[in-house]
């Protein structure tokens, strides 16, 4: 599975870059505003260090989401426009499917939605799953719903897990087999620790330390 930076922050995306562990980022609008800076200069500083840089458009009509996203796509090749899922998202979805542009739907909350979002060609959809379990739903379970129609569809579309909130959304994406899960930098500073690693390592440098001298 592709561990994704779910942040608009130039330094986070950097610190976690150095682990060897970051295989791209998505970005929204909120979490763009929350930054602050130039987002075209944001955006590209995050494709030198990155792959796969999603950058959301901000249109609702089809043809300015397609004006947008075509300025957005021609900026750098590593980055991939992120387009809601709406009756026009998808026909703009469609329209860079046929241009070769890669595509992230964004806000899915359904099975039907991840469907018509595949079939008009998307190149990843993004389930939010946290927003789910705010509500009282069962965000991971959408995931094993629309991976288990993956299973019989064959779609080429990447199921990209978003709106995580914990380790534990991270391991259950994983183990449903989604291609993708987007990790807010919170959570993923956590992702590496375990107060055994700590307890240990401090033990074996003592240890250590007892024998220099
Ligand atoms: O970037 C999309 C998604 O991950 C947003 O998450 O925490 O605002 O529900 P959240």
């Amino acid at each position: 599975m592709k561990l994704f930076l779910d942040s608009a922050n130039i330094t986070y995306v950097e610190e976690i870059a150095a682990w060897g562990v970051l295989d791209g980022v998505t970005t929204n609008p909120s979490l763009v505003a929350k930054e602050g800076g130039d987002f075209r200069q944001t955006v590209l500083a995050m494709c030198q260090i990155v792959p796969c840089v999603s950058a959301q458009v901000t249109a609702t009509e089809s043809a300015e989401m397609i004006a947008q996203g075509t300025e957005y796509s021609s900026w750098h090749k590593h980055i991939v426009v992120k387009v809601p899922m709406t009756t026009e998202g998808l026909k703009a979805i469609h329209h860079f499917s046929g241009k070769g542009i890669k595509t992230n739907t964004t806000l899915v909350f359904s099975v039907p939605q991840a469907i018509l979002a595949a079939k008009a060609g998307a190149t990843m959809i993004s389930p939010f799953i946290g927003r789910l379990d705010d509500i009282g739903e069962d965000g991971m379970r959408l995931i094993a719903d629309i991976m288990e129609v993956w299973r019989h569809e064959r779609f080429s579309t990447e199921v990209l897990v978003a709106s995580t909130r914990h380790p534990r959304h991270i391991v259950d994406a994983a183990k449903l087999g989604a291609h993708i899960c987007t990790v807010p930098y919170e959570v993923f500073k956590k992702l590496p620790m375990h107060p055994l690693t700590d307890s240990g390592l401090q033990k074996f440098l003592s240890d250590w330390q007892k024998v220099q001298k």
